[in-house]
């Protein structure tokens, strides 16, 4: 086995590096392949291929609303007629699934290939889903409006009616009145008020009202903003911290018992995922400045592929107490490709802001993808970590969020055109 392992660590450090635009390629095939299993309903994507050790073979809202809108930011761009159908197919499935009975309504984070939710013991609420839901679809809204292609919006889309029965508003109205009570976070571990969930909850209700009011629905809007700014509001209040810069979650009720430094890769993923929308914090807010440092501090020590290969950006993972291994919660956690990543991302978005030391910029960000594509099988797959001593891939086969998260990386960073 000990053999085994050498070979391949040996024939892995000799495989091609691919380049950052041919893994976007890959990235793209295998997140529509994700999106078109045969058995799976259709618009429904599974967050990975695995069906054992760990099966995956759900979709989950918040990974499927983060595929949909990479592949939205991907249609802007490329106007490819197949993709805008394959967002037309997520938008008939979701309002499928909102209508169906579950048990958490709207907040139910994971469902069955069929579409009907998923019954087992799980962490729910997770209420960062319809957040992040809305927020993809406003976007695909919009561009239909621009394209004079409005018949999708109001007949599923959007319309004032209250109770809501279109799919926008029904997230919506379940954000504005749902905000205050504590869910899952999106590690699906531990119930509270987290940062991630309320600043999706803050930018969807801000982009809700701006989208009302293009609808007429302008009492709906005047709602939605005002929520919006208590949410804004209560973030500022109880997440700021002199040590850490911007906490996880407060307010915790139920709790692994070992994840105490507040620190997570969460509230970064919370910035980008709500980018360009976002204003509650800038970029190089003193507070997001010291949070990303103590991320890159914590977990460049933590690893050993961090020093091993220094010359290559850092590898982050969710958080320095995670014990889940991609199989197992009793074991030391790993890199995120994901994670990783979203570091890569934030320099991108900081240089479009500082506008000074580009080439310094130009450097973190290359380093950051050059430590995703070295991790990876080097064929084009991603799983959902490498292990932190070997650097070898682990956890679920080709994570659809692994995949999505390089591709909005890429294209917010300007390399897609
Ligand atoms: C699956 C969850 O999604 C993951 O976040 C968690 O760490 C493991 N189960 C172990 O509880
Ligand atoms: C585990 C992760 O913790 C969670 O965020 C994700 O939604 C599921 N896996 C599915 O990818």
């Amino acid at each position: 086995m000990k053999l085994f392992l050498f070979f391949f660590i040996i024939g892995h450090a000799f495989a091609a590096i691919p380049t950052k635009e041919q893994q976007f390629a890959d990235s793209l095939l295998i997140v529509l392949s994700n999106a078109s299993r045969p058995d799976v309903r259709p618009g429904m994507v599974v967050a990975s291929p695995s069906r054992e050790a760990p099966n995956y073979y759900y979709d989950w809202v918040r990974d499927t609303s983060l595929t949909m809108k990479s592949l939205i930011d991907y249609y802007e761009i490329t106007k490819k007629s197949s993709i805008k159908s394959k967002i037309v197919q997520w938008v008939y499935a979701e309002e499928y699934r909102q209508n169906l009975p579950t048990f958490s309504g709207l907040g139910e984070p994971k469902y069955n290939i069929d579409g009907s939710g998923f019954t087992g013991a799980w962490g729910r609420p997770q209420n960062d889903g319809p957040a992040l839901r809305a927020l993809a679809m406003i976007k695909f809204a919009r561009i239909l409006l621009k394209e004079g292609d409005s018949d999708l919006i109001f007949k599923t889309l959007y319309h004032g009616h209250l109770p809501a029965d279109s799919v926008i508003k029904k997230d919506l109205e379940y954000v504005a009145h749902h905000w205050r009570e504590s869910s899952f976070d999106l590690w699906e571990e531990e119930k509270g008020m987290h940062f991630y969930t309320l600043l999706s909850q803050h930018v969807a209700l801000q982009e809700g009202a701006l989208f009302a009011q293009e609808m007429n629905d302008l009492g709906a809007s005047e709602f939605y903003q005002q929520e919006s700014i208590k949410i804004g509001q209560f973030i500022k209040d109880h997440f700021l911290d002199e040590r850490v810069g911007l906490l996880v979650s407060i307010e915790r009720s139920s709790t692994l018992g070992y994840k105490n430094s507040g620190l997570d890769i969460a509230p970064l993923l919370g910035l980008i995922h709500t980018s360009p929308y976002q204003n509650l914090f800038r970029l190089n807010d003193p507070f997001v400045v010291v949070y990303v440092k103590s991320l890159i501090k914590s977990f460049a020590d933590l690893y050993a592929v961090n020093r091993l290969y220094n010359d290559l950006g850092i590898s982050l993972g969710r958080y320095p107490e995670d014990r889940y291994d991609g199989y197992q919660t009793t074991k030391t956690g790993n890199p995120w490709f994901l994670s990783t990543m979203a570091l890569g991302e934030y320099y991108c978005q900081l240089k479009k802001q500082l506008k000074q030391n580009p080439k310094k910029q130009d450097d973190l960000i290359e380093k950051q993808f050059q430590r995703v594509l070295f991790h990876s099988d080097r064929e084009g797959h991603l799983s959902e970590q490498f292990h932190h001593e070997n650097g070898l891939m682990q956890g679920a086969v080709d994570l659809t969020w692994s995949h999505n998260s390089f591709m909005t990386a890429m294209m917010s960073c300007g390399f897609i055109r």
